[in-house]
């Protein structure tokens, strides 16, 4: 695996991969790897011959007050973690190398509708920063398929949307949700928990799973679900920020014929805000 820090670079060696017929994967991260990102990585093999992935914490999707400082950056173990699991690969770059110009008054872009529901209620100009970063990273690495998780569904939604838009000529992979033993969702904001809160995190994907059952079995008044949910993660010590079931198309509130429906939820634990969601095929 190489390590490039520059644009150019990066560049330089995808062009030469793709002038020898050679196709590229790719999986933009923030670093701090589990085993969630480690099957993107094994996805994007299954779907070319070669393979970059990113590392960059993006200062544009992190709202005022949250953990862009805090946030784990763990670049040795991570470097170590891709070499194993066969990325060609690293991109590293600086914030300077993605924004040159700074911060402010960068050229943005939004995807509307979908970017300001549930997350993008509570975290204003979050997918416009994720949409923002992960155009620039398409138009540096110039990828045949990108790979995103399932676990952020409504990232994978928003940016599904924009490559639709946009005419981007490149396909977009979900990839199902890596879990921990008890169902707790991998994630990197998971290390924020303590002991006493780790034990209680795997009780929301617990909850959906309860709630997904009772729709399976046959319930449909979905505001009464919701309510009910809300209370069992409360119950449990959760402080829940959202939690509904919607359509999994556009993430709109079902109209009554939908085949596939979504569950999703985010609750503050602590230090951390956790998200999860879980699909319904009726
Ligand atoms: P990050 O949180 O590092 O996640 C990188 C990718 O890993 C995303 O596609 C995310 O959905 C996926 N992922 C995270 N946890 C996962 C799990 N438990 N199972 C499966 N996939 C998982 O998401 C971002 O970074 C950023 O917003 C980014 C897209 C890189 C833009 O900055």
């Amino acid at each position: 695996m190489i390590t490039r820090q520059t644009i150019a670079d990066v560049r330089a060696q995808v062009q030469a991969w793709h002038r020898a017929g050679e196709s590229v994967a790719f999986v933009p991260t923030m670093g701090n790897l589990h085993a969630g990102h480690l099957a993107l990585v094994a996805r994007a093999r299954e779907l070319a011959e070669r393979v970059v992935v990113s590392i960059f914490v993006n200062p544009l999707q992190f709202g005022e007050g949250e953990d862009l400082e805090a946030y784990p950056r763990t670049p040795e173990e991570d470097r170590q973690q891709l070499q194993a699991a066969g990325a060609d690969l690293l991109f590293m770059p600086s914030e300077q190398e993605i924004y040159p110009g700074g911060r402010e008054g960068v050229t943005f872009v939004e995807v509307p509708g979908i970017s300001g529901l549930l997350c993008g209620a509570s975290r204003p100009g979050h997918f416009r920063g994720v949409a923002t970063v992960v155009c620039k990273l398409f138009n540096i690495v110039q990828p045949d398929v990108a790979c995103f998780g399932q676990k952020d569904f409504q990232q994978l939604a928003v940016l599904r949307r924009m490559v639709s838009e946009l005419n981007m000529p490149l396909e977009v992979v979900g990839v199902p949700t890596i879990r921990e033993v008890d169902g707790l969702a991998m994630s990197s904001r998971n290390g924020y928990l303590n002991a006493a809160e780790r034990k209680i995190a795997p009780h929301l994907y617990q909850t959906l799973q309860a709630l997904a059952e009772r729709v399976q079995r046959g319930e449909r008044d979905y505001p009464a679900l919701e309510a009910s949910g809300w209370q069992m993660l409360q119950q449990d010590g959760l402080q829940p920020d959202y939690l509904v079931l919607r359509r999994a198309s556009d993430l709109l509130p079902p109209q009554g014929d939908e085949a596939s429906l979504v569950l999703l939820a985010a609750a503050y634990l602590g230090r951390a805000r956790l998200i999860d969601n879980l699909l319904i095929e009726l």
